[in-house]
């Protein structure tokens, strides 16, 4: 710490700490409009002028050093700032009382405020552009843009799509989109980090214009009367009198206006956000405070909320009769799932049911589900779909840390000098992640190296990019590990202190030279032992990975092999470093955390642990299972073979997530009694007896855990639709039509049972976890949480992590003279999974209509094949008919096609082989063959991002605006005039 003076008052400052914030601490304002704290100095508005030892600068630029002498308020300052906004204003129209933007937020309508201002020196002049409406969900009026580029800052260095500039050499400078693209026609994403940053109403969700003051849905004719009554008395009057009446409009907001926090209904980054309402209408979702993502969001959790109010919501239980369904009461439905559940039991015993909790929904439902299943049923058949991507991950960290959860946060991935991503498709599968990637690489320099089969944008930013053959990843890795223990690279020391196991692994890695694995990956020795050095000069790495390495019949053994290569270079245990496996749903890591799982209690207690059986048995006064019950794999094969009669399924689309989607049908159509309960009548509700309506996020409290194992509450936005239930509450009503008296007024209750039979979370509490506050587990006691975890030791009885020894065995369905093609697939960017949510987003819809499969330049040459073309894709489970989109993010005869369709479902097309550890499928081992069926529309029309031209630069790039002729720093002129004045 130093000392400064602060308007003649001794304050403290962090060495090299910037001014602006010193003087925000001490107490002090100075007026600013550019800098923003999660976008650091901009520098561009120049409103923040301060005297500092004598000269002008700007505080949020300049850094506090020892005995500086600061004034925020010397006439010189002063004068300064006023200048500054003056010539801000002459880029802005300030009709406050009629613009959408008066919510008390408007930086623009806050400075003229603070500095009194009452008339404008430079008057405005709007800009010669016309207003860009071309994106679905924003957009932009050029003529209230007051060029503070913050919206440039955000795209260019925190989103990192590199859309948006500024051409500060143009008489008229604006924002551009690819140097000057339409919106809706440029690389734009729509993440939103523009619009959620900009200080006034340039940029706007369109879902506020018109919706949020008393004035502004008036039509535009009359608007611009007022705007004209408004201009008119300005110069009688001054702007203080105006803003008094828009300050009243605004206040009367609140009235209309309500903000609720939220966490993210898509993906495991976990980001959280204000939801701004007006009754049920969505005005816009606001971030800021959430500690896993801040500013930050991708078009989905931005604007992809389309599903909430749309007419297809499920509304009513509905009962199949004669083939039919029919609507029917919550108590008929209940009663008749309550004495077919029952009589199943009666009939086959209670392992003769099946029971399959929601990723998206909240924890306190997971546990209730199994509490359900095995409290009530007495079965441990309970499951999740982390089974489908997630379990061989948790598999491989449980054997070699202890916990099946990230190691670190997502701050430790941005503060990594190198990030290895092996098998995901970061940039669309979780946005907000690869965000941060993203910056640290272009703004600190960060490493990254990318393994993928598919040349992805993160590929594509990569300082090396690997293609191995498909399902080779784990072969690479190994020999990496061993390169680095034969050439004294690896982190003996940290071996020595915490890891055991190292001569049987260095053993296992003997078949792992360099040369066997340029033979079987098809990487170059090379390149690979550049991979290894680069990994060894590196002080702190992370590897971030996904189901590009759990989803192959090898999935637990990649995992492994990814956290041994972390052990042996000693990436554990210090910030910066550490295994992530990333997350799919929102809450998935919770829907395993909190028992929907065949073996394991909340916490990952065993159910086999006659110990822990006997705590939950007290607990739930009844006698629980002792046996591991069956995974959800495992339940369609015992439907297949009779053991199972009867499933419940919470949101969850199985049909068609999981694999070989004909055999998964073909089990379901065979089940005596099916309940579905999901919020649209789903691909999977057609197989079901009853569908009963749940609700979605916004419509219930609760909590998620995140990737980073952070627990954060949601609160309810908005009441239930009418005739759909939380489904916690949901669950409590089948359980007392079963006869088993649960008494839950609310989550936070079902949360206080949770904690208290559960170590891992013996400290969670809705209390703890009050609006943004959050913890990641394991939660002690006392509240105190793990952001880090093994900060001072593993999660074993010794302390000590294990190497764990894995070999390669060859993919189970690769390509052959039928079947000459190889299949991956995955996410996209827009839509989430099957799209059955996203889809419901009109803008969403506009911009990916379609699902495609990607072929490469060169098959597509070699079949005849064009963008727009149909082809049938034939495998040994299945067919789909979908058209083909030519990219060269796929090379050779190697295809890709995303999951966002149920009716050209890519899971026809993959087989039911599994790891074997997990049983979760192989979806990345299948091959296909092609037809190519005529020619079609391409089937992403012209304005997808995917075609856009982004315009990287290093931020603003302000050096270009303060080299224009008409560009002066302010201060001299106006401490003149200041001068003159007072001598007057
Ligand atoms: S990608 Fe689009 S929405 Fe996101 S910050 Fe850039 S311009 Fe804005
Ligand atoms: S559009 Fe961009 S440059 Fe214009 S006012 Fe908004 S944030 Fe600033
Ligand atoms: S989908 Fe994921 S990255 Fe996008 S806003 Fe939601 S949590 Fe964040
Ligand atoms: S806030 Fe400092 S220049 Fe804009």
């Amino acid at each position: 710490m130093i000392e400064l003076f602060i308007d003649d008052r001794r304050c403290g400052a962090e060495v090299g700490e910037l001014l602006i914030d010193a003087i925000g601490r001490a107490g002090k304002t100075v007026p600013h409009i550019c800098y923003h704290a999660q976008l650091g100095p901009i520098q561009t508005c120049d409103t923040c002028m301060v005297e500092a030892d004598g000269s002008l600068v700007r505080a949020c630029a300049a850094r506090a050093t020892a005995g500086m002498r600061v004034s925020t308020n010397s006439s010189k300052a002063a004068a300064a700032q006023v200048e500054a906004f003056d010539r801000i204003l002459s880029n802005h129209l300030l009709y406050c009382t009629v613009c959408d933007n008066n919510n008390g937020d408007c930086e623009v309508h806050s400075t003229t405020k603070a500095l009194a201002v009452e008339h404008q020196r430079i008057p405005f002049r709007p800009k010669p552009y016309e207003v860009d409406e071309t994106n679905p969900f924003y957009r932009y009026d050029p003529s209230q843009c007051i060029l503070c580029g913050r919206c440039v800052a955000a795209c260019q260095n925190v989103e990192v799509n590199e859309t948006l500039s500024i051409n500060w050499e143009d008489p008229n400078p604006r924002v551009l989109w690819d140097g000057g693209a339409a919106i809706g026609e440029s690389s734009c994403v729509s993440c939103g980090h523009c619009v959620t940053v900009c200080p006034c109403n340039a940029l706007m969700e369109k879902t506020m214009l018109g919706q949020t003051g008393f004035f502004t849905s008036l039509r535009k004719s009359t608007l611009e009367a007022m705007i004209d009554v408004v201009k008119g008395v300005e110069p009688e009057t001054g702007y203080g009198s105006i803003l008094q009446v828009s300050e009243i409009e605004s206040k009367m907001r609140e009235h209309r206006v309500r903000k609720t926090k939220t966490v993210c209904t898509y993906c495991g980054v976990g980001c959280s956000f204000d939801v701004w309402t007006k009754g049920r209408h969505i005005l816009k979702i606001a971030p800021e405070h959430g500690p896993a993502n801040g500013i930050s969001t991708c078009i989905k959790g931005k604007f992809s909320w389309g599903h909430i109010d749309s007419p297809d919501r499920l509304t009513t239980p509905l009962i199949r009769e004669n083939g039919n369904f029919r609507s029917a009461s919550w108590d008929e439905a209940l009663t008749l799932i309550a004495r077919r559940f029952s009589e199943i039991k009666a009939e086959s015993g209670p392992d003769s049911l099946g029971f399959i909790s929601s990723s998206k929904c909240t924890n306190e439902e997971s546990f209730l589900m199994q509490k359900l299943a095995r409290a009530v049923i007495g079965t441990n058949n309970v499951d999740n779909c982390s089974r489908y991507c997630q379990a061989p991950a948790t598999t491989g960290l449980f054997r070699t840390v202890g916990y099946g959860g990230d190691s670190g946060s997502i701050t430790d991935i941005a503060d990594a000098d190198l990030v290895l991503i092996v098998g995901s498709n970061t940039a669309e599968s979780h946005p907000v992640i690869a965000a941060r990637v993203k910056s640290s690489h272009k703004r600190r320099g960060a490493k990254l190296i990318v393994s993928d089969i598919r040349e992805h944008e993160m590929a594509r930013r990569a300082d090396i990019f690997l293609h191995p053959k498909p399902s080779t990843d784990l072969v690479w890795l190994n020999a990496v590990s061993r390169y680095l223990l034969d050439n004294h690279l690896a982190n003996m020391k940290f071996l020595d202190e915490w890891v055991v196991g190292l001569d049987e692994f260095r053993k296992s890695l003997e078949p792992f030279t360099m040369e066997a694995a340029a033979e079987i990956t098809g990487l170059p020795v090379e390149t690979l032992t550049t991979v290894a050095t680069t990994i060894a000069q590196a002080k702190r790495m992370c590897i971030l990975w996904a189901m590009g390495i759990t989803q192959h019949s090898q999935g637990s053994h990649g995992s492994t092999a990814i956290s041994n290569l972390l052990l042996i270079t000693g990436n554990y245990m210090r910030p910066g470093t550490g295994a992530y496996p990333l997350r799919g749903h929102n809450n998935v890591q919770g829907a395993s955390d909190h028992g929907s799982m065949p073996d394991c209690y909340a916490g990952y207690q065993k159910v086999t642990d006659p110990e822990i059986r006997g705590r939950h048995e007290a607990a739930w006064k009844v006698k629980l299972p002792p046996m591991r019950g069956f995974d959800n794999h495992e339940m369609v094969d015992a439907i297949h073979q009779g053991k199972l009669r009867s499933m419940y399924v919470i949101g969850e689309e199985m049909s068609i997530v999981d694999s070989n989607a004909n055999y998964v049908e073909d089990a379901f159509s065979k089940l005596d009694f099916f309940v579905v309960q999901d919020i649209f009548f789903s691909h999977t509700c057609q197989f079901a007896d009853v569908v009963l309506p749940g609700a979605p996020s916004l419509e219930k409290d609760g909590t998620f855990t995140s990737t980073e194992r952070r627990i954060q509450r949601l609160y309810q936005v908005l009441e239930p639709l009418d005739g759909c239930r939380p489904d916690w509450a949901i669950l409590r009503d089948l359980a007392n039509a079963m006869g088993a008296n649960w008494k839950y007024g609310h989550p936070s209750e079902v949360m206080d049972e949770i904690a208290s039979l559960t170590p891992l979370f013996a400290g969670v509490s809705y209390t703890r976890l009050e609006g943004y506050k959050s913890l990641q587990w394991p939660v002690a006691p006392d509240g105190t949480d793990q952001p880090l975890l093994y900060t001072n030791k593993f999660a074993f009885p010794d302390g000590k992590a294990r190497l764990y020894p894995v070999s390669w065995l060859r993919p189970v369905d690769e390509p052959d003279d039928d079947y000459d093609l190889h299949l991956n697939n995955g996410r996209l960017l827009e839509h989430f999974h099957e799209g059955n949510l996203t889809y419901r987003t009109e803008g969403i819809r506009q911009k990916t209509p379609n699902v495609f499969v990607e072929v490469s330049p060169e098959l597509a040459e070699q079949r005849g094949l064009q963008n727009g073309s149909w082809v049938q894709l034939i495998s040994r489970y299945g067919q789909v008919r979908v058209r083909a989109l030519v990219t060269d993010r796929v090379s050779g005869n190697e295809l890709y096609m995303p999951m966002n369709s149920a009716e050209s479902a890519v899971n026809r097309l993959t087989g039911s082989h599994t790891d074997p550890v997990t049983h979760t499928p192989a979806y990345k081992e299948s091959s296909v063959r092609l037809k190519v069926l005529g020619h079609g529309e391409s089937p992403l029309p012209r304005f997808n991002f995917r075609f856009g031209h982004p315009t990287p630069q290093q931020g603003v790039e302000v050096e270009r605006k303060w080299k224009r002729n008409d560009y002066r720093m302010p201060g001299d002129e106006l401490v003149q005039i200041h001068l003159t004045a007072e001598k007057e």
